[in-house]
């Protein structure tokens, strides 16, 4: 994609519908009993691997593409059907490791497989607690996928305490819980997003009759656009209805520590989770150092809040945001990487990154790492960068955002 930048954005959008819940939507809804509804689903291919490898399972789905609605014709808890081939993930984290924890419990054997970017991210992380409780589940050197998965005799409830800031590893668990006996426990130290929590309760935890769910939007997709309205002189939009769970809102704090104009309006709940609408306008942000503890609410921000600092005045440094080594890529090394070739003064830490900013930075030629949160930020970049550059492979955007660029075409002035 070649981008023309320095322009200005103004109007309002709508982001798509939050990838984390929709993933959990499908989930749920399929193991539930009756009809699930769930309307502005994200129909993106993350997404879409977990709609099919359910369908692979024997749930009756309809998707409504042009409204952004699935239906779905739950099977019930012990309800899923033994797939005839391996179930693909694709890229997705979120489906093998949350899938994983709801194929522990099937009387059936299973496979997980996942594209080459996901066959290099680590399992061990659920392979671990999901053995704990008893499940019989194996990964290619104990450690990537391939998973394979066959029945247990009996799960049991675990108490377990997060190594890592991970809510794919507490989800897993939380889900294999459902087909454990006795109370499972998950501790964390650091925050991570509660959508499977909220959700369990939102479905009734033991009794899982079908629901109708409305899909806030993604606050991890409407971030690109927070950053892009505040670093381009000139700028004002609204992003409505969008998701504000505190689990997910670190980058709102973040640019409004940085001297961000941002307010949040017409707040409300809706099937067990917060919505807003988002007002951002242009202004002159300074560098900061991030608090520890806010790491786990922004961990898929950290990309597009470089960008924000590399146009900032002053330094800012991003520490213990060390799980950014095992997303879809490496994603400290390839913001070092593809930022300094526009010009940014941009260093790596062992678990984060050190950014000066600066006024201008030049056009480049940058690649992806076929990883959407790296073509989407670096897109950002581009649009507030004099010149064109131009982003290689940025079709990975439609793992999380199909409509992207559609979107920052609807706002340019
Ligand atoms: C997700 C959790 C996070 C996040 C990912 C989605 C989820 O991953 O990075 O994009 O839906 O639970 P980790 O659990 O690996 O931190």
């Amino acid at each position: 994609m070649k981008i023309e930048g320095k322009k200005t954005l103004k109007g309002e959008i709508k982001t798509p519908g939050d990838k984390s819940i929709s993933h959990r939507a499908v989930m749920l809804g399929s193991i539930a009993k009756g009809e699930t509804i769930i309307k502005n689903i994200l129909l993106s291919e993350d997404t879409l691997r977990t709609i099919e490898c359910f369908r692979e399972m024997g749930v009756d789905m309809v998707i409504d593409d042009k409204e952004n609605i699935l239906k779905i014709n739950g099977n019930g808890i012990h309800g899923l059907k033994k797939p005839f081939k391996p179930l693909d993930c694709g890229n997705s984290g979120t489906t093998m490791r949350l899938l994983a924890g709801i194929l522990v419990g099937q009387n059936f054997s299973s496979t997980l497989i996942g594209d080459i970017s996901l066959s290099k991210r680590p399992m061990d992380r659920i392979i671990i607690p999901l053995t704990k409780m008893g499940a019989n589940i194996k990964g290619y050197n104990d450690k990537y996928p391939p998973i394979s998965i066959e029945p247990s005799n009996e799960l049991r409830g675990i108490k377990y305490e997060l190594p890592m800031a991970s809510a794919q590893v507490k989800s897993a668990i939380l889900l294999a819980s459902i087909y454990s006996k006795g109370e499972t426990k998950v501790i964390e130290k650091k925050i991570t997003r509660d959508h499977t929590e909220k959700m369990l309760e939102y479905f009734g935890k033991d009794k899982f009759m079908g629901k109708e769910i409305y899909v806030p939007g993604d606050i991890s997709s409407a971030a690109f656009f927070i950053v892009a309205a505040t670093i381009m002189e000139g700028s004002s939009i609204t992003i409505k209805d969008v998701g504000i769970n505190s689990t997910r809102t670190g980058i709102i704090d973040v640019i409004k520590a940085m001297g961000g104009n941002i307010k949040i309006d017409n707040v409300r709940s809706i099937n067990n989770e917060p919505i807003g609408d988002i007002y951002i306008s242009y202004a002159p942000i300074k560098g900061i150092e991030l608090d520890k503890n806010i790491i786990g609410r922004l961990i898929d921000e950290i990309p597009i809040i470089a960008v924000a600092a590399a146009f900032a005045e002053g330094t800012t440094v991003i520490k213990n945001a060390e799980e950014l080594k095992y997303k879809e890529t490496d994603r400290i090394q390839a913001m070092v990487n593809e930022m300094k070739k526009m010009g940014a003064d941009i260093e790596a830490l062992p678990d984060g990154l050190i950014i000066h900013g600066k006024k201008e930075l030049s056009p480049a030629i940058v690649n992806t790492y076929g990883d959407h949160r790296i073509a989407m930020a670096l897109s950002i970049a581009s649009l507030n960068i004099k010149g064109m550059s131009k982003i290689q492979n940025s079709q990975c955007i439609n793992i999380s955002y199909p409509g992207f660029y559609e979107t920052i075409l609807g706002l340019l002035e």
